[in-house]
This record gives structure tokens, C-alpha cells and sequence, in this order.
């Protein structure tokens, strides 16, 4: 039996929408109702994250009872019928999207200005009770938040906690909080420290959660163009061997990578998360001192060794092969050795050992990973 009344079954059907649907032990009706595709608007549900019940947004009518429920954290019930689509349902979907519009941002297009609003999108999607008068703000931001990567931006928050359940359960580092009451609710640090001076650590995760654009990339904020402009090319980040899926968020028009987010929870490997170096270490992509070309280094006519030279991959590959037999001809093949690394990947390090055995038959590899 839940606090709320309901009985809790190991698994069993639940009716939603005249739908017989099945659900599995611990089961939400959320879940229950997703897995049947039938939508129920959420703004402070992931799927990792222990249900906070505070936006409200997810209210749906069960039979029986008088307060409607949040179907983010009722848990399903055997025979319990569920309506999510009643005009009672549809007002308070209305409503409390009005109310976070009069205490955020009512202009998409300024609210927007980085990362996407789905206050915004459901909005657009489900209606408002109407445009409000603007309430005046009143959550702190944090101004001397000096870290180099995250914005907090108050004036889009809607305090519905993922950013700080998020760095609370999987992140597990505890180092933002909700602080004060009422309307005057913020996002803080331990003392409102500068993220750098927390436990944060800059996984940028409170990011992709949040889901208005109040927690922003301070690099992508000051390029300028918002994410909804930007292409997203989904590829492999290449810092470590663990294969994390990221999206580079591309401007086309000036073929530049803005920012790095990370595909949604449930449909890579790392779930939706990354690490600070696969967020935001990115900026050697466009550096010009990065190497986009195999240089070589000549040998000058009295010996000694002359400047580095753009050159193709097949002749430094042509030279490194000629350096490396010159040195087993003249010393014998265990003269060689070859060391790779563990953020390759494995079939990068099968080759590697294949090369060093087949190609240069010396026994001499290692890989970093063993010592
Ligand atoms: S960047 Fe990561 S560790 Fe830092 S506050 Fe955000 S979620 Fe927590
Ligand atoms: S910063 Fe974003 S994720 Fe955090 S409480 Fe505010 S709206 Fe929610
Ligand atoms: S999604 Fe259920 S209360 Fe927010």
C-alpha cells in the first residue's frame, strides 16, 4: 500500500485511456503509459533519476480518487484506470505552463538563445491558460561563479530539480543544491561558490538535463547561436577507449564545432552522460596549432637534420616504416619495441600487436593498461 492508498502489485494491467496495458514490479504508470507510446507531458522526469513530483505537469484522473495524480511517481496498480486526456487533465497542463511562463521567459526566441526551452515546446504543443503578466523575479543567480564552462542563468529556472538529482545520483557528487523558498528558490553551491570551488565536476550532465536553457555552456553562449541552428553529427569521442557516443553541434555556415552534447539517456552507451574532458575539452579542434597534416623532417646536404614539412600519409608512412626496419637491420629485431595505449580501442590494440609480431617479429609489445 503507497502513502497515496493505492495497492502495490508485483505486475498486473493497468487501464489507460481504455488501454489494458501491462506493467512490470516498481513500474510507474509514466512507464506503463511510454511503453504503449501514449504521451504524458513531463518537465522534471528522467528516466535515471528518482521522481521529484515537482512540476506537476504529469497530472493525470484516476478512477476512485479526487486529487489528480503525478504519473511520474505513482506507481501502476492492478485494475487502477488512468485518463490523461479529460479537459481537467488538459487545463492543468495549460495552467501550469502559464504560471512558468510568467515567472520565466515568455519569448521563445529569447529564451532560446542557447539551448532549447520544452516549456516552450509544450506549449506550443498542449496550449497555455493564456498570456499572464510577468511576475518579477526573484531566484538569485550566482554572480561570482567564475568556472569557465557552466551558466546558470536564474531567470529560466523552473526549479524542478533535475539539474541537482542528476548531480546528486549520477554524478554523485552533491555539489549543487535547490537554496531558499518559495519564489526566491535558486540553484546553488555550498556558500554560492564558483563551481570550480565545489565538488562539481564539470561534467556539464546539469546541462543537458535542464530544461529550459538555465543551466547553459558559457563557451556556447558567448559564440551565439543558438542550439536549434546547429547540426547535430553524432560520432565517437576520441579522449579514451570507452566509446562514449557525443553529438558535435555544428555551425555549417562557418564550419565550426559550437559545443558537445551528449545523445539522450537510453540510446548510447554512456546513457546521457559524459566526462568534463568529452564535454568541453574541444577547443583543440579548431586551434591552429594542431597538427591536420603529416610533417617529415629532411636530412640536409652536411647531415644535419633540416625543418619540418607538410607531407602525404603515404610518405610518412613510407618513412617511419624505413626508420623502424633500419633500426632492426642494423641492431636486430628485438631492438624494437612497441608500447600502445588503453585509450585505444581494442581492435585499435589487436592491430598494434599484430604489427608488432607479424610485420617487425619481435615479442617486444605492451600495452599501458598492463603495467
Ligand atoms: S557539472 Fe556535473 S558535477 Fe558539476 S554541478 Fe553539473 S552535474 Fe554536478
Ligand atoms: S537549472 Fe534547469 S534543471 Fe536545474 S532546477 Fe532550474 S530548470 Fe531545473
Ligand atoms: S514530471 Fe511528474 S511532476 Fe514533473
Amino acid at each position: 500500500m503507497t502513502d497515496r492508498g493505492f495497492v502495490v502489485a508485483d505486475s498486473g494491467f493497468v487501464v489507460v485511456d481504455g488501454n489494458e496495458l501491462s506493467f512490470a514490479a516498481g513500474e510507474t504508470v509514466l512507464q506503463a503509459a511510454r511503453r504503449a507510446e501514449i504521451e504524458i507531458p513531463t518537465l522534471c522526469h528522467d528516466d535515471r533519476l528518482t521522481p521529484a513530483g515537482a512540476c506537476r505537469m504529469c497530472l493525470v484522473e484516476v478512477e476512485g480518487t479526487r486529487l489528480m495524480q503525478p504519473a511520474c511517481s505513482l506507481p501502476a496498480s492492478q485494475g487502477m484506470v488512468v485518463r490523461t486526456t479529460t479537459p481537467r487533465v488538459q487545463r492543468n497542463r495549460q495552467f501550469i505552463l502559464s504560471l512558468h511562463l510568467a515567472d520565466t521567459i515568455q519569448d521563445r526566441e529569447v529564451c532560446e538563445d542557447n539551448n532549447p526551452s520544452r516549456v516552450h515546446e509544450l506549449a506550443e504543443r498542449h496550449g497555455t491558460a493564456g498570456e499572464w503578466t510577468p511576475v518579477e523575479q526573484q531566484r538569485q543567480g550566482r554572480p561570482l561563479d567564475t568556472n569557465p564552462f557552466i551558466a546558470f542563468r536564474p531567470d529560466r529556472c523552473i526549479a524542478c530539480s533535475l539539474c541537482t538529482r542528476y548531480c546528486d545520483q549520477v554524478e554523485a557528487v552533491s555539489a549543487i543544491t535547490l537554496a531558499g523558498r518559495g519564489a526566491h528558490t535558486t540553484i546553488s553551491t555550498a556558500d554560492a561558490k564558483s563551481l570550480t570551488d565545489s565538488t562539481c565536476e564539470l561534467c556539464g550532465g546539469c546541462i543537458d538535463v535542464c530544461p529550459t536553457g538555465a543551466m547553459s555552456e558559457k563557451p556556447a553562449l558567448a559564440y551565439g547561436k543558438p542550439e536549434r541552428e546547429l547540426e547535430k553529427v553524432r560520432t565517437t569521442c576520441n579522449f579514451c577507449g570507452v566509446g562514449c557516443q557525443i553529438d558535435l553541434n555544428v555551425d555549417r555556415e562557418a564550419n565550426h564545432v559550437v559545443k558537445v552534447t551528449s545523445p539522450p539517456a537510453g540510446t548510447t552507451v554512456n546513457d546521457g552522460n559524459l566526462c568534463v574532458k568529452g564535454r568541453f575539452a574541444n577547443d583543440f579542434i579548431h586551434h591552429p596549432d594542431r597538427l591536420t597534416v603529416p610533417m617529415v623532417r629532411d636530412r640536409l646536404p652536411d647531415g644535419r637534420r633540416g625543418e619540418l614539412r607538410e607531407a602525404t600519409w603515404e610518405e610518412a608512412l613510407d618513412r617511419t616504416v624505413a626508420g623502424l626496419q633500419g633500426v632492426a637491420d642494423r641492431h636486430g629485431d628485438d631492438a624494437l619495441a612497441f608500447i600502445s595505449s588503453s585509450r585505444c580501442t581494442g581492435e585499435e590494440n589487436y592491430l598494434f600487436q599484430k604489427m608488432s609480431r607479424a610485420a617487425f617479429r619481435t615479442q617486444n609489445v605492451h600495452q599501458c593498461a598492463a603495467t
